[in-house]
């Protein structure tokens, strides 16, 4: 039989979090903590969900497997923390199976599935992006790379290429390459204009009604310190960002978020959940968009969602449901800072099964503290002890009232944890602490 969603929020409730990385521990630390929420499912989960939720490993793994099980229990709430399973339509299920989901169908998932969708939305809604040619196999790639030789090549795929889809390169011979191969794998590529200035995300979560900005942070894409090396999933992050200056948060809100927000809610469905609005500022403070992602970013929704000084069930589940009450949401002003501890390897070619050593109880688990591990492919040996099942291990995490405090005990926690061949960026937060904004 089908239900309807529950608008009345309950208390006892039980929720349900989809994905296994650092976003989900995250989820699971800031749900916990509510007052309404019951228990917390994680499927399936890691070392650090399993400290207060309850992993679950299900046989049948796909979207009908998770609604099947979600529906099992009663949930309360679905939250889906990865793209995949959105691009596939998990919300539209669960809306079919009456369950309240946070994140859209899969229609309005296609903003991050494909960046031809999201560049015409942008241009539908008049949000302002770099400038694009769509390259086919009839394409004169040639006269294309002329006409954007004045800086960078930006070179996108069409796909979702998990962080893999990007090159940026002045280099016409990669350029070439990367637009061929594009091409032979996919039937086209996107070739964009480069954007100067500084990156910063903002997660906005949305209903039909109405959405809420959360404080901009800013990742660190680049595996090692000063922003060289390979592009990762990320290796840190901190909120707020002071890029985000209050004139740029207005400009951001008035330009892109108030403008995709009309669109997205004039839509059969509208969308319920967050959208992560990848940005550069540029000289002159003016917002453009980079990309959407259509859930909160891995490693920003670590540091965010702590500075949510409410009850984030109520949010996530106000998202769900349509009922959104943006004046109900408050945010604490303190600051929060995360490092990533990568496996050798990584991003290449992660090295797995190495023994985690110096983890704490507690650091992961649900105890307010001004510190805290942020679990992400951490998994345990046959022996019971902590080893790393994945490219990035774990984050630490700091929040208080300056972010050079944050930062301080968020790398304090970091040097008691121990990982051979681990690596981490040592100056996460640099732009911020580079000038005044940062003080
Ligand atoms: P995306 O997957 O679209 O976020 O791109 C990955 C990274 O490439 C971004 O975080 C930026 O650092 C960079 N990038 C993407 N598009 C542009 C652009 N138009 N101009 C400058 N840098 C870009
Ligand atoms: N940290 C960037 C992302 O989640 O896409």
């Amino acid at each position: 039989m089908r239900r309807l969603p529950t608008t009345a929020i309950m208390d006892d409730a039980t929720v349900v979090v989809i994905g296994s990385g650092g976003r989900e521990h995250a989820l699971c630390l800031a749900l916990s903590k509510s007052p309404r929420v019951g228990s917390v499912h994680c499927i399936p989960g890691n070392a650090g969900t399993e400290m207060i939720a309850h992993n679950h490993h299900l046989t049948d793994t796909s979207n009908e497997g998770i609604v099947a099980f979600a529906s099992s229990i009663d949930a309360s709430l679905v939250v889906v923390g990865p793209e995949a399973p959105l691009c596939d339509g998990l919300a539209d299920l669960c809306s079919q199976s009456g369950l309240p989901c946070f994140g859209p169908v899969a229609a309005l998932a296609h903003l991050e599935g494909s960046k031809l969708h999201a560049k015409q939305t942008m241009k539908l809604a008049g949000v302002p992006t770099a400038d694009f040619v769509e390259l086919l196999p009839s394409s004169d790639v040639e006269a294309a790379l002329d006409a954007y030789a004045t800086s960078p090549w930006v070179i996108k795929r069409d796909v979702l290429a998990g962080g893999k889809g990007v090159v940026v390169t002045t280099d016409r011979d990669e350029a070439r390459r990367f637009i061929a191969s594009s091409i032979a794998t996919d039937g086209m590529v996107l070739l964009e204009e480069f954007l100067p200035g500084e990156e910063a995300s903002m997660l906005v979560v949305m209903d039909g009604q109405s959405f809420v900005t959360l404080p901009a942070s800013q990742d660190h894409k680049r595996a090692y310190d000063g922003d060289e090396g390979p592009n990762t999933g990320g290796m840190g992050a901190y909120c707020p960002a002071p890029v985000v200056t209050s004139s740029v948060h207005e400009k951001i809100i008035e330009r892109i978020v108030a403008p995709m927000h009309a669109h997205l809610s004039g839509q059969t469905t509208p969308y319920r959940g967050v959208l992560f609005v990848g940005l550069m500022i540029d000289e002159h403070d003016d917002p453009y968009v980079v990309e959407f992602n259509v859930r909160f970013g891995d490693p920003e929704c670590q540091v965010t969602l702590p500075l949510i000084a409410s009850d984030v069930f109520e949010l996530l589940h106000g998202a769900a449901t349509d009922t959104l009450s943006p004046s109900s949401v408050h945010f604490s002003t303190s600051s929060a800072l995360t490092v990533v501890l990568a496996s050798e390897g990584y991003p290449a070619a992660p090295i797995k099964g190495r023994t985690i050593d110096g983890i704490q109880s507690g650091t992961g688990g649900q105890e307010p503290s001004h510190s805290w591990i942020n679990f992400a492919g951490v998994g345990h040996g046959d022996n019971g002890e902590m080893i790393s099942t994945g490219g990035r291990v774990l984050s630490c995490t700091a929040m208080a009232e300056t972010l050079e405090d944050a930062r301080l005990s968020a790398y304090q926690l970091l040097t008691q944890i121990k990982m051979n061949g681990g690596h981490f960026r040592t100056d996460i937060g640099f732009r911020a602490f580079s000038g005044e904004l940062g003080k």
